[in-house]
C-alpha cells in the first residue's frame, strides 16, 4: 500500500490502481496474467499494455486472429479483442513487482467474480504459475490435482478447460524459458481446446 502511495505522489498522471479487465464481454477466452507492471499496465490502466510483456501478448493475439488494430503499447490505440478478454490474478501493482501470498489471495475473489461474469466463457489461459493455481482455487480446484505444466491443459469444472503457459515476461524471454513459438503453441493449445469445450 504505502508503494502506491508513494508512486501515485511520484506519478500523478500514472493509472496507479486496480486495473480493469480489458477485451470482450462475450469473451470464449480468458488470459489471467500475474498483476500490473509498474511501468506496463500500472502506469497505462490496461493489462499488459506498455510493457515488455504485452508485446508477445498482444502480436500474438493478434497473428492468431484474436485482435483487431494495431497494438502501439497505448490504451488509446484502438486495439479490439474478438472472443478473449485479459484479466490479472492481481489487480494492483505488487511491490518490487512481485505479489504476496496475502495479495494473491485478497485479490482472488476478484479473480473468481470476472471468470464468473463470463457467460460463454470456454477456456483460461493462464500465464505463469501464481496465475495458474489462482485460477483453480477460484474455482474450488485444489491446484495439487492439476500442477502447473507449461502447454497442459487441465479440465475445470461446468466444462471449462485451462491451458497454462510459462508467463511471457521480460525474464522468461530473455532466458530462453519461454520462446514466440512456444507462446503461441500455448494459445493455439487454447483455440484447440475450444472446440472440445463445446462438445463437452
Ligand atoms: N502486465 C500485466 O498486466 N500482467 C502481467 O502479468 C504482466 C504485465
Amino acid at each position: 500500500m504505502a508503494h502506491r502511495e508513494a508512486l501515485r505522489r511520484r506519478e500523478p498522471l500514472w493509472f496507479n490502481g486496480a486495473v480493469p479487465s480489458f477485451g470482450d464481454p462475450d469473451a470464449w477466452l480468458a488470459i489471467v496474467g500475474l498483476a500490473p507492471g509498474e511501468r506496463g499496465a500500472n502506469r497505462t490502466g490496461r493489462p499488459f499494455t506498455g510493457d515488455f510483456a504485452g508485446d508477445l501478448l498482444y502480436r500474438t493475439l493478434g497473428a492468431l486472429g484474436l485482435a483487431r488494430g494495431s497494438y502501439r503499447a497505448d490504451p488509446g490505440d484502438g486495439l479490439v479483442l474478438s472472443g478473449v478478454i485479459i484479466t490479472n490474478a492481481v489487480r494492483c501493482l505488487p511491490p518490487a513487482n512481485r505479489p504476496t501470498p496475502a495479495e494473491i489471495a485478497s485479490c482472488r475473489p476478484h479473480l473468481a467474480a470476472v471468470l464468473q461474469s463470463l457467460a460463454r466463457l470456454e477456456v483460461v489461459l493462464a500465464l505463469g504459475r501464481v496465475a495458474h493455481d489462482s485460477v483453480l482455487r477460484a474455482l474450488g480446484v485444489a491446484p495439487a490435482c492439476a500442477p502447473f505444466v507449461h502447454g497442459a491443459a487441465h479440465p475445470l469444472p461446468g466444462g471449462r478447460v485451462l491451458v497454462s503457459s510459462y508467463h511471457c515476461s521480460r525474464y522468461n524471454q530473455n532466458t530462453g524459458r519461454l520462446t514466440e513459438t512456444m507462446f503461441r503453441a500455448a494459445l493455439e493449445t487454447a483455440i484447440a481446446q475450444r472446440s472440445s469445450a463445446s462438445r463437452r
